[in-house]
């Protein structure tokens, strides 16, 4: 056999790695976006090892002024990642030892890089969140001043996308409000979950990680953090990048639907809506025509987001217990749902607080058969019971149509064939504005009810405010 013919079978670990898998394998390229978790996990690991007389005062000092020293690499974009340097974690730690030598050797004492990848992660989303629930709660916010602006105009509201009943254009806008709001709400649940402290448990736990982990806690360094309960658990469990890939996807599936909406709102059909040229595109081929890109761009983020949750739970399923390196693909997903859906708060609130309404064509739009439902309530008031009403009505607007007329054209004559209860008050029955002001149940669309919406949304992001 020759050399090479035998390499191909033969001996494991045997010469050079192969470079592909060399690249293959590693993860510097995308995770040392986690740079700085990176340094603030060591800083606090290290002041924990000087507290347990792991490493000397003079060595803490070393290795807190190496750390800094990195950071501003790091910051000035100078931080040079060499060959070797697999992962963030090494690549610091390689930098630390040219900067500090011995001492950076220490630093390593109790922790091991699967613990250390969970920390930094942790830290990572952590600081990720409170940029996203930032972002979404401008856009909430945009979306309620809107609401509260033009809280008199009305638009079909539609079912099945059929006209189905005259709302407060504001009813809808809240809707898409109401939903991004229990989003915040799931998210600062999940920070909760990720604010769990996995550093000093490598997977089987040692003598040093019980006592480090106390120390950690009461310095506090790591601000806050609750410990995780066992270490096999602490290494192996991704729940909180899961977590978080599932949000996202809930999140860009409501912000897909309101994108919807206002595409078809935008259309030359519609016209309720125009979009700021900032947020839409020319034709290169027709000139008459300004697509929705930034639109299309949210509603197609969904898939992508979603894609990713999936194609993780995927990578879950079924892994061994305690780390694995599969686990590696928790990364990317985190990253790439991070950036998408920071990048879609922040151009929806654009397309929100600069599209333009068009409020004669929304109330254009209304058409008296969209009062059927209206009419059957003015029978039900005067004491037919509902059942019946909606029969009476459904008959009068296949009367309307067999005459070719508007349901509003029908005379008393011809409703009173229908039932005796129809009087002369029935015209009364026949007004967009009274229509929906009839709904003034909480959550309805009646000008007090969709301000208290209003109020109610506005108290609720001043809370999250603080
Ligand atoms: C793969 O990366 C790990 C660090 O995540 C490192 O310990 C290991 O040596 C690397 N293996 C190869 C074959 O490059
Ligand atoms: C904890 O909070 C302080 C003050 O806000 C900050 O300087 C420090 O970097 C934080 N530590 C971590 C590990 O995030
Ligand atoms: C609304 O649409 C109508 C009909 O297309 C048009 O005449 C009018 O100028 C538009 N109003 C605004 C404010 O764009």
């Amino acid at each position: 056999l020759s050399p090479q013919g035998n390499k191909l079978w033969g001996g494991r670990f045997v010469g050079d790695t192969d470079p592909i898998m060399e690249k293959f394998n590693a993860s510097v390229a995308y995770d040392q976006r986690m740079w700085d978790a990176d340094i603030r996990g060591s800083k606090a690991y290290v002041r924990a090892l000087e507290k347990a007389r792991l490493v000397s005062t003079d060595e803490m000092d070393q290795i807190l002024h190496g750390m800094d020293q990195i950071s501003e690499e790091w910051s000035k974009g100078a931080f040079v990642i060499k060959p070797g340097d697999e992962d963030i974690h090494t690549a610091n730690e390689r930098r630390l030892k040219e900067l500090v030598g011995a001492p950076a050797g220490k630093l390593h004492t109790g922790r091991s890089r699967n613990d250390q990848v969970v920390t930094d992660m942790r830290l990572w989303l952590r600081d990720a969140i409170s940029t996203l629930a930032g972002n979404a709660l401008q856009l909430i916010s945009t979306m309620v001043e809107r609401a509260a602006a033009e809280i008199d105009v009305l638009v079909p509201g539609y079912t099945h996308m059929q006209r189905a009943q005259p709302i407060r254009w504001s009813h809808w806008i809240l809707s898409h409000a109401v939903a991004l709001s229990r989003d915040v709400e799931r998210l600062q649940e999940i920070k909760k979950r990720v604010n769990v402290l996995a550093l000093g448990r490598y997977a089987y736990s040692c003598s040093y990680s019980i006592q480090l982990d106390r120390l950690i806690q009461r310095h506090n360094h790591l601000n806050r953090s609750l410990m995780s309960l066992n270490s096999m658990d602490a290494t192996g469990q991704r729940d909180f990048v899961a977590e978080f890939l599932f949000w996202a996807s809930l999140c860009l599936t409501h912000l897909s639907k309101m994108a919807e909406d206002l595409m078809l709102y935008s259309t030359k059909e519609f016209s309720f809506i125009t979009l700021s040229d900032a947020y839409s595109t020319g034709s290169s081929l027709m000139p008459q025509k300004k697509n929705a890109d930034s639109l299309e761009l949210i509603r197609s983020k969904a898939g992508r987001v979603f894609g990713r949750c999936a194609g993780f739970m995927m990578t879950l399923k079924g892994l061994p217990s305690t780390y694995n390196k599969d686990l590696q693909e928790d990364k990317e997903a985190m990253f790439d749902c991070y950036d998408t859906i920071n990048a879609v708060l922040q151009v929806s609130t654009g397309v929100m607080s600069t599209l333009q309404i068009n409020q004669s064509v929304m109330e254009a739009a209304l058409s008296p058969d969209m009062l059927a439902t209206d009419l059957a309530y003015y029978l039900v008031r005067k004491g037919m019971p509902f059942r019946e009403a909606h029969g009476v009505s459904g008959k009068a607007v296949f009367m309307a149509e067999s005459k070719n007329i508007p349901l509003n054209q029908l005379t008393l004559e011809d409703l009173t064939t229908l039932s005796p209860l129809f009087g002369g008050d029935v015209a009364s029955v026949w007004d967009y504005r009274s229509s929906v002001e009839q709904y003034s149940a909480p959550g309805g669309t009646a000008k007090n009810s969709v301000t208290a919406q209003v109020e109610h949304l506005r108290v609720w992001l001043k809370k999250q405010a603080q």
